[in-house]
């Protein structure tokens, strides 16, 4: 069977820097991420016994072997233990935003991946189950199943049968949006989950980071809960910061920053004085989020574009759950 899925981005509110286990993909803390409607992934998948490997096409290139190669047969072969199948697949994907740069592709992509292939593999997943396998690819994948407000539990368990995302306000609860703020379109130099294992074996505030987020989570969820702006943007910027500090802090240091990021970060904090109230956020790469009220948006991104610093930007409203479309890819 042939099935298609769409999954959304997300990006953290409160951030994922560290697995406690690498090959369960369980984090050492909790985050929280908000799903963003106008970037994703969409992603058909056919297990039948004519393809004598895997084949994966990512936006229009087979990939025939390498490192994202590797994952998505991981990925497979994981769909194929749970279902009890022995054919091989092949897996045509499409991201409509830059892959690899800081802007969650790997979260859509993997989410997106699990739908369609544990769906066309036989299975029929809950939301639940679906945020657990999508975990396995990649963490932030969890956050891509369901839509609006996230929250991705750490769990306790070795399983990680706990350890799963689930909404906590839907996208209709309050307009909330994203200024994408795109200043360079290069994949990124240091991947996300080296550079986590580096900030957990190296960094000297590792452990703090960690206590750090579980009160964070809880102020995001109040803010979200409450629709508090002000607490929302600030214990995200905060908590943004405080991840950035880890990654600069690991020895060797990670820097994703740019000039570009800095300068939009700088404009971000002026704005706020002039009264415009607005957050930034910044994941594994140079790329600023920016956080805001659906009334503000038009005027952060105007004045983005003035500044020419951003090749591109982009109005993220909140987003919905991963799903499955007719339309396949082959
Ligand atoms: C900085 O989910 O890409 O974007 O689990 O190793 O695949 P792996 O890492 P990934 O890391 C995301 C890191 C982040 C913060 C976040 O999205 O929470």
């Amino acid at each position: 069977m042939k099935v298609t899925a769409i999954a959304n981005s997300n990006i953290a509110l409160t951030k994922y820097w560290g697995k406690r286990d690498k090959k369960m993909m369980l984090p050492f803390a909790g985050s929280v991420s908000m799903t963003l409607d106008s970037m994703f992934t969409k992603t058909t998948v056919e297990f039948d016994s004519k393809y004598d490997r895997d084949i994966f096409v990512l936006n229009g290139k087979e990939l025939k072997d390498g490192e994202e190669y590797e994952e998505v047969v991981d990925h497979l072969n994981l769909i194929r233990e749970m279902a009890k199948v022995k054919e091989h697949a092949r897996v045509v994907s499409e991201n409509n935003f830059p892959t690899a740069a800081g802007l969650a592709s790997s979260a859509s992509g993997f989410a997106a991946l699990s739908l369609a292939g544990s769906k066309a593999a036989g299975l029929n997943l809950d939301e639940r189950g679906l945020s657990i396998l999508s975990r396995r690819g990649s963490g932030s994948a969890s956050r891509s199943i369901a839509g609006g407000f996230v929250h991705w539990h750490r769990g306790e368990k070795e399983d990680g049968s706990d350890s799963f995302a689930e909404q906590i306000a839907s996208p209709d609860h309050w307009d909330i949006r994203m200024v994408v703020a795109v200043t360079t379109k290069a994949e990124k130099k240091i991947k996300s989950r080296a550079g986590m294992a580096q900030s957990v074996d190296n960094c000297p505030y590792y452990s703090q980071w960690v206590k750090e987020c579980e009160k964070d989570i809880e102020n995001v969820k109040k803010a979200v809960r409450k629709k508090d702006f002000k607490l929302l943007g600030k214990t995200a910027e905060m908590n943004c910061l405080k991840m950035h500090a880890v990654m600069m802090t690991t020895s060797p240091p990670i820097i994703y920053w740019t000039p570009s990021t800095i300068e939009v970060v700088t404009a971000v904090l002026s704005w706020r004085e002039e009264g415009l109230e607005c957050y930034f956020t910044i994941d594994g790469g140079p790329q600023v989020k920016i956080i805001c009220q659906g009334k503000d948006a038009e005027e952060i991104e105007r004045r983005l574009k003035n500044m020419g610093v951003a090749k591109e930007t982009h109005i993220c409203k909140i987003g919905g759950p991963a799903k499955v479309v007719e339309d396949h890819l082959f």
